[in-house]
């Protein structure tokens, strides 16, 4: 199994270490950065993980920033995306097996690197239950995005990248 994985400058370390754990697991890992900790935004690499996951090169993603908020919302942006924030193992769990999510989030400032293993290991192995009723609400959700122009977009964040070259935005 292929994992994406993203985070941005406040939890590189973080996603660093996450990255050796799964491939000590037997996964193959995409890592899509941030690779330091020079400021950066998070949006940036919930898109590119969460692309990788619906282009097909990754079967599932996990995303991480300093809440998990920015980074899962941008995620799940993405059209086929279906991203979950997690804090805990049961949410970890009913999150694949009902919503079938492709994606988990998680802030680095907020849970444990103990407990993100153990919500990554319940992600990875708990199998989705197709039911007509999953299977509908499911269609439901995917469908509210009809279509997504800025995927492969390489340039979509240039307006942004381009201020904070310029120093426009605050170092933290
Ligand atoms: C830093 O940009 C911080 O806002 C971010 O890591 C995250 O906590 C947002 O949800």
């Amino acid at each position: 199994m292929k994992i994406s994985i993203g985070c941005d400058h406040i939890v590189t370390e973080i996603k660093d270490y996450l990255v050796e754990y799964l491939k000590e697991k037997g996964y193959e890992v995409i890592d899509n950065g941030t690779y330091d900790k020079i400021r950066t935004h998070y949006p940036i690499y919930g898109k590119k993980t969460a692309e990788k996951v619906v282009n097909g090169e990754a079967d599932l993603g996990i995303v991480i920033c300093g809440t998990g908020v920015g980074i899962t919302t941008s995620a799940n942006k993405v059209k086929g995306i279906r991203a979950a924030l997690v804090r805990d193992v049961t949410t970890a769990k009913y999150a694949k097996e009902q919503l079938n999510a492709n994606v988990i989030g998680m802030g680095g400032r907020i849970t444990g690197i103990g407990l993100m293993e153990n919500i990554i290991d319940v992600f990875l192995e708990t199998e989705y239950k197709e039911t007509e009723e999953n299977k509908k609400w499911i269609e439901k959700i995917d469908g509210v995005i009809e279509e997504d122009p800025s995927i492969g977009d390489e340039h979509f964040f240039d307006e942004f990248l381009e201020k904070w070259e310029k120093g426009e935005y605050p170092n933290e």
